[in-house]
């Protein structure tokens, strides 16, 4: 079933726990996702970001995710990721999302807030909640990009301008940089939890972290016990379906169908997440 934005982010508040963001740009991981949250019973947001718009349209893994949810015994939020632009934003809400991130991070102060302002107008149309960010996340989810700026406290998110961007967009959760990278890490990552604590103090709103792959348990918990409720996750959740399916094709080398290979990626992205929620959600 659908619940919003808000709901989950306030089921995470109330049971301490984050609540997986998986970008599912393939039938194969959005399946995976939400058998992983019915078998676990737990609010989960399904995502699709602009960057994978080429794998497959919004219009058209979006509409399976929106019945797929609507469908499911899990409670579940289909959520717009990185719309760069309020066009993108659109098409989400008009095939069912009930919730987008405007990322305008890389833009001057003043113009990522009149944006993330129109974001909020339009959202309010659909029924739908809204996340922001502020400060700069290295890497995409494009799975090339380098992680250069790991650890490079100028882009980190700053307390003071996050509280003034909330209360003057009024979006329901914000994406902060303080020591996460989009993909593959090349280096330790470098939390910073005492500006978690700030940041959530300073927003009032759910902080949420993008570059959730890679983490060690205790990375994760020690974020979520400071205000982290989202945890946006994709990068290492697709590496198992690749290696999944490598590991098939080694094991059967005469297939020559592609239907079986299709399974074995969205079983290796299932046993990916499930390790992921039982950590995310205290299910040890
Ligand atoms: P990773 O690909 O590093 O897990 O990050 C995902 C993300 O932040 C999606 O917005």
């Amino acid at each position: 079933m659908l619940i919003s934005l808000k709901e989950a982010l306030a089921y995470g508040e109330e049971n301490n726990c984050g609540i997986a963001a998986i970008n599912t740009p393939t039938f194969e991981m959005l399946v995976a996702a939400i058998n992983v949250a019915e078998r676990f019973d737990v609010p989960l947001i399904l995502a699709h970001a602009e960057v994978h718009d080429p794998v497959n349209s919004i219009e058209n893994i979006g509409s399976a995710m929106v019945a797929l949810a609507k469908r499911s015994s899990a409670k579940l939020v289909v959520h717009v990721d990185h719309g760069e632009s309020i066009e993108f934003i659109k098409r989400g809400f008009e095939v069912g999302f009930n919730s987008a991130m405007y990322d305008g991070s890389r833009l001057p102060y003043e113009e990522n807030l009149a944006i993330t302002k129109e974001a909020v107008k339009l959202a309010k149309q659909y029924g739908a909640n809204v996340e922001a960010e502020l400060g700069v996340m290295p890497g995409r989810e494009d799975g090339k990009d380098s992680t250069t700026g790991i650890g490079d406290r100028a882009l980190y998110t700053d307390p003071q301008l996050a509280a003034d961007f909330v209360s003057r967009t009024g979006v329901d959760a914000l994406a902060c940089s303080f020591g996460t990278v989009h993909g593959l890490y090349k280096a330790e990552p470098k939390l910073d939890y005492d500006l978690i604590v700030e940041l959530r103090k300073a927003t009032g709103v759910p902080i949420v972290m993008h570059g959730g792959s890679g983490l060690a348990t205790e990375e994760y918990r020690s974020c979520i016990s400071r205000g982290v409720q989202k945890i946006n996750y994709y990068t290492y959740a697709d590496k198992a379906a690749l290696e999944g399916v490598k590991k098939f094709l080694a094991d059967e080398p005469d297939t020559y169908v592609m239907a079986p290979v299709t399974v074995a990626a969205q079983e290796a992205v299932e046993r990916d997440l499930s390790e992921l929620v039982k950590c995310l959600y205290n299910k040890n």
